[in-house]
């Protein structure tokens, strides 16, 4: 590990230190969360952004060339907590930024000014891949080989991912333990936990049942915790905020745009920025609007309608626990077709509010009809992403709808994960709910505003014929 790195409590009236190879993953003083920090001018960082852009190679065998290679190492001087020889790659964060020209035009956006930021390109179909590449490099450095998640999904498909090939053949393999609540897991992320061999608990509870017992049991059973509560894995995450700027050749959007669940993206982005701000590498940072589905909206609740703000670090404590316990006595859970954001306590909720602070940010909340009509709007004219990815599309659309992101203000939504990840919200939305079982010639019922129907027909040559020619003149 490098020297001038070390962990830090991100309250202000505590700010207590603690070396890189301690494992924990909140203040032992006071309970705060911990940043990964730096003191930079003892660092050598690039005078400009541009320096990036020699990196542009191809995978190789060389050490420095495979941490080019990655999205997320090549801006490694950015990240300054790893040596080269420690760093687990998989080349992920090779994603890319698409100019959305056909979406803008539904959205009321100037053509030119909406940018989707596809992190589904990553190599296990999201962008946690980004911090897991971290978080495994930091496992390697402490030669931790038992890791665990809890999951909505994605998590746990990426952990399993590096888990399976994090060890050389010549050391013993790494075993990956996920947590997953038990039917709240879209199958194409189950599916990819148990091909790559995680043992696989399938807690009875949700989501904060699952987190809660993760914590719980790392310390009991020495189990290296890769939820987003592990500071470095915030540290690659960031990563996704420079390969924006690329796309846009190093030009500051006007607006970050991304769901909210668990808020390790919003918080590493929101370090991201202040980060570069501090080192010069930019001159203003973008506005962040976080979105969280109307089913799991507990930030929403806290930041707009009880006020709750970062207060220069001085977070009030009471009115989270007030919210809290009243969700519980009121049994309020979390449900939203955007299973990946199903969570009603986001672990990392005191540093988004920080980057909302930072970012002079704003959150909203989509209902889960909306979500599906934007994530199926965001796959006829540009990616296909998963339900809770389209919410910030959809909280693209209300924002203009309210005027607070105007028509030619560049914006960036961020796509988190493959449409592929959740197969059956989509052919549910566009082919009714029954329309497996259907058979020909009962009708399909389509449930959605942008609903594309199978269209029935039998086996005969005019009956094609006259489908597709019914399709060409409609
Ligand atoms: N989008 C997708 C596709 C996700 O999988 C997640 C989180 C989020 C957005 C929310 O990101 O937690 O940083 O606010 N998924 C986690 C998981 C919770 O376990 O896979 P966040």
């Amino acid at each position: 590990m490098q020297e001038h790195a070390y962990q830090q409590c991100i309250r202000t009236d505590c700010r207590e230190t603690y070396a890189l190879d301690e494992v924990l993953f909140q203040c032992r003083k006071c309970g705060g969360l911990l940043d990964v920090a730096y003191d930079w001018d003892k660092l050598t960082v690039p005078q400009s952004l541009a320096f990036f852009e020699r990196r542009w190679g191809t995978s190789g065998r060389h050490l420095a060339a495979r941490a080019d290679y990655s999205g997320v190492w090549r801006f490694r001087e950015l990240l300054p907590f790893a040596r080269l020889d420690d760093i687990v790659t998989v080349g992920e964060g090779r994603t890319t930024l698409q100019q959305a020209d056909r979406l803008a035009d539904q959205l009321k956006v100037k053509q030119g000014c909406l940018f989707l930021q596809y992190e589904g390109f990553n190599p296990s179909g999201s962008f946690k891949d980004n911090g897991m590449t971290a978080g495994f490099t930091m496992a390697r450095f402490l030669r931790r080989r038992r890791v665990a998640c809890a999951s909505t999904g994605n998590t746990s498909a990426s952990m399993a991912m590096y888990a399976s090939m994090a060890a050389p053949a010549n050391e013993p393999p790494v075993q990956g333990i996920v947590f997953i609540g038990s039917g709240k897991i879209a199958y194409g992320k189950l599916s990819q936990a148990l091909d790559h061999g995680a043992l696989t608990l399938q807690i009875e509870g949700d989501f904060d049942a699952c987190m809660r017992r993760v914590i719980e049991l790392s310390d009991r059973l020495s189990l290296y915790l890769l939820n987003s509560l592990n500071p470095f894995r915030l540290e690659g995450q960031k990563s996704i905020m420079y390969r924006v700027l690329e796309g846009l050749d190093w030009e500051v959007p006007d607006w970050i745009i991304v769901p909210g669940g668990n808020l390790g993206n919003s918080s590493a982005f929101g370090k991201a920025w202040t980060e570069l701000l501090q080192l010069g590498l930019v001159q203003k940072v973008p506005r962040l609007a976080i979105i969280n589905a109307t089913g799991a909206r507990t930030l929403e609740e806290l930041y707009n309608q009880r006020g709750l703000r970062w207060n220069g670090g001085r977070v009030d404590d009471e009115i989270v626990n007030r919210c809290y316990q009243e969700m519980d006595a009121t049994g309020l859970r979390a449900h939203t077709i955007a299973s990946a954001i199903e969570i009603n306590r986001p672990v990392n909720l005191s540093k988004a509010l920080r980057a909302l602070d930072a970012m002079n940010g704003v959150v909203r909340h989509v209902d889960d009809d909306t979500i599906l009509d934007h994530k199926a709007m965001v796959g006829r004219f540009g990616y296909s992403c998963e339900p809770a990815s389209a919410a910030t599309v959809a909280g693209l659309h209300l924002l203009r709808d309210e005027g607070v992101i105007g028509r030619e203000e560049r914006v960036v939504c961020i796509l988190t994960g493959h449409g592929l990840k959740d197969p059956d919200a989509t052919v549910k939305y566009h082919a009714g709910i029954d329309a497996k079982l259907a058979k020909w010639p009962e009708p399909v019922t389509p449930c959605g505003r942008m609903a594309n129907s199978p269209v029935r027909v039998p086996d005969e040559v005019e009956a094609i014929c006259q489908a597709i020619g019914q399709s060409m003149s409609s």
